[in-house]
């Protein structure tokens, strides 16, 4: 018998080593190499015996002589999910859609798939085919293109493919496959490596579309290798808090398209519905004035957002004070209380602040800056901050107030949905001059505390 071969992974990055080590060098993790079994493949691939474009030896080519077709794009049904992809799935593509269990990945994609006007595989290594069934009935589903596969052998997979020729295939998810070639378990780095290059082999010989489901790790990264991530050609994140009903897609790696787009959905009942106009869900509707909210113009992408941000400022009950905040970044809050102690001298070193997003959204632009700002004065004080006034600047460590991107944009976003003035740097610059919403221009931080509380 032949000697059984076998290859030390790092189950962290991916990196492969002849033997055992304790650290891997590569990522510097601690006890993440693994033995695993490994057996090239002397065997037959899932196609060989067919001729195959891709054996045929390549050759340079000058790069104005390749010849190229007008991007085709198959649309996907789904608004937000096109946008975040670019406009819609590229043939050929790999997608890997990332996110926490329980979070809807298997519902966005059955729900995409159920939709589709193209015939669609969807293969689940997780879930019996009547468990995808009664979800179908939840989702009131269209199409009767969408064939189900419980299969997690990837050879057994591609021998349905060639009887079934589907125009999509979907995988739910990678950690459940499994290929003949390796004989490690699924879910280790070598079984994900593999049936990943075997999948993307069949996605580029036969332009079909491959939506890939992936587990994500309790430190935010995709389950398994790092490797993963550089193989595909879009990487998505399905993100949100569980407890909220607002869920988010953004792109995190797309080889065809932007990845600063955002896609939000709501989780009802029925599944989740695309939320094309976002800034209306979330800020709210009360008449009442409360201390502590106020609302930031912001921007994801090409579209604008408003988002409310609530803060709660406290004596702390015990000796040291809490920081703690929900879609926003803790340390950029603890870099505004200094900027707002330092050069305001608002005494908040001694008080506890709570700080939320509200919808459970996170946003990474920094034009919210000014909101926070505004909102911990207001709950500090315990002073309202009119409902028609939105903020959307950024604060610089000397107490500066910066100008942010795309200003003219946040500003008719505002003027849109009824707030009557916006605060922005004083060093934004503005084209347009008709703005029937008031622009009150400040630059620094005893200007903003002047206007909002005298
Ligand atoms: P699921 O797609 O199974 O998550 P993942 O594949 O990411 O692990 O989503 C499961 C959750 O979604 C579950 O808690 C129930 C909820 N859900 C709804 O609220 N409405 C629906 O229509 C469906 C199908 C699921
Ligand atoms: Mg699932």
């Amino acid at each position: 018998m032949a000697k059984t071969k076998t290859a030390f992974y790092c189950q962290n990055c991916g990196a492969q080593y002849a033997k055992w080590q304790g650290q891997c060098t590569s990522c510097k993790e601690w006890n993440t190499i693994a033995e695993e079994v490994i057996q090239k493949p002397n065997q037959k691939d899932w196609k060989s015996n067919t001729p195959l474009t891709a054996r045929r030896m390549a050759k340079p080519t000058l790069i104005k002589d390749i010849q190229y077709e007008e991007e085709l794009r198959l649309h996907t049904g789904d608004p937000e999910l096109n946008r975040v992809l670019g406009g819609g799935l590229v043939p050929g593509s790999l997608t890997l859609l990332g996110g926490e269990p329980g979070i809807g990945k298997s519902t966005l994609l059955l729900q995409i798939a159920l939709h589709l006007r193209y015939k669609t595989l969807y293969v689940s290594g997780e879930e019996s085919q009547q468990q995808i069934r009664m979800r179908a009935e939840r989702l009131s589903s269209q199409s009767s293109e969408c064939y189900i596969l419980t299969e997690t052998k990837t050879q057994n997979i591609f021998k349905q493919i060639e009887q079934l020729q589907p125009d999509i295939l979907v995988i739910d998810s990678i950690q459940t496959l499994h290929t003949d070639y390796v004989e490690s378990s699924p879910g280790s780095v070598s079984q994900i490596r593999e049936s990943t290059s075997e999948l993307i082999k069949f996605a580029k010989e036969t332009h079909t579309p491959v939506l890939i489901i992936g587990h994500i790790t309790k430190d935010g990264s995709i389950a398994g290798p790092k490797v993963l991530e550089h193989m595909v050609d879009t990487v998505l994140q399905f993100e949100g808090d569980r407890n909220h009903v607002y869920r988010i897609l953004r792109a995190h790696k797309n080889r065809f398209g932007p990845t600063n787009e955002l896609g939000i959905y709501e989780m009802l009942g029925i599944g989740l519905r695309p939320v094309t106009n976002p800034s209306e869900i979330l800020i709210p509707k009360s008449n009442q004035d409360l201390s502590g909210a106020a609302i930031a113009s912001t921007m994801e992408g090409i579209r604008p957002l408003m988002i409310e941000v609530q803060a709660l400022v406290s004596s702390a009950v015990y000796g040291t004070p809490q920081r703690s905040t929900t879609g926003f970044n803790v340390k950029r809050l603890n870099m505004l209380l200094a900027v707002l102690e330092k050069r305001a001298g608002f005494k908040l070193g001694a008080k506890d602040v709570f700080l939320n997003i509200t919808g459970g959204i996170s946003v990474e632009d920094t034009a919210l800056d000014l909101a926070v700002m505004a909102a911990i004065l207001s709950s500090n004080e315990d002073i309202p901050i009119a409902q028609d006034i939105c903020f959307s600047a950024e604060v610089g460590l000397a107490g500066e107030i910066r100008p942010v991107t795309k200003i003219e944009q946040r500003i008719s976003e505002a003027e849109k949905l009824g707030f009557t003035t916006v605060v922005i740097s004083k060093q934004s610059k503005i084209s347009k001059k008709d703005y029937h919403i008031h622009i009150q221009r400040v630059s620094r931080i005893e200007e903003v505390v002047s206007f909002l509380f005298d």
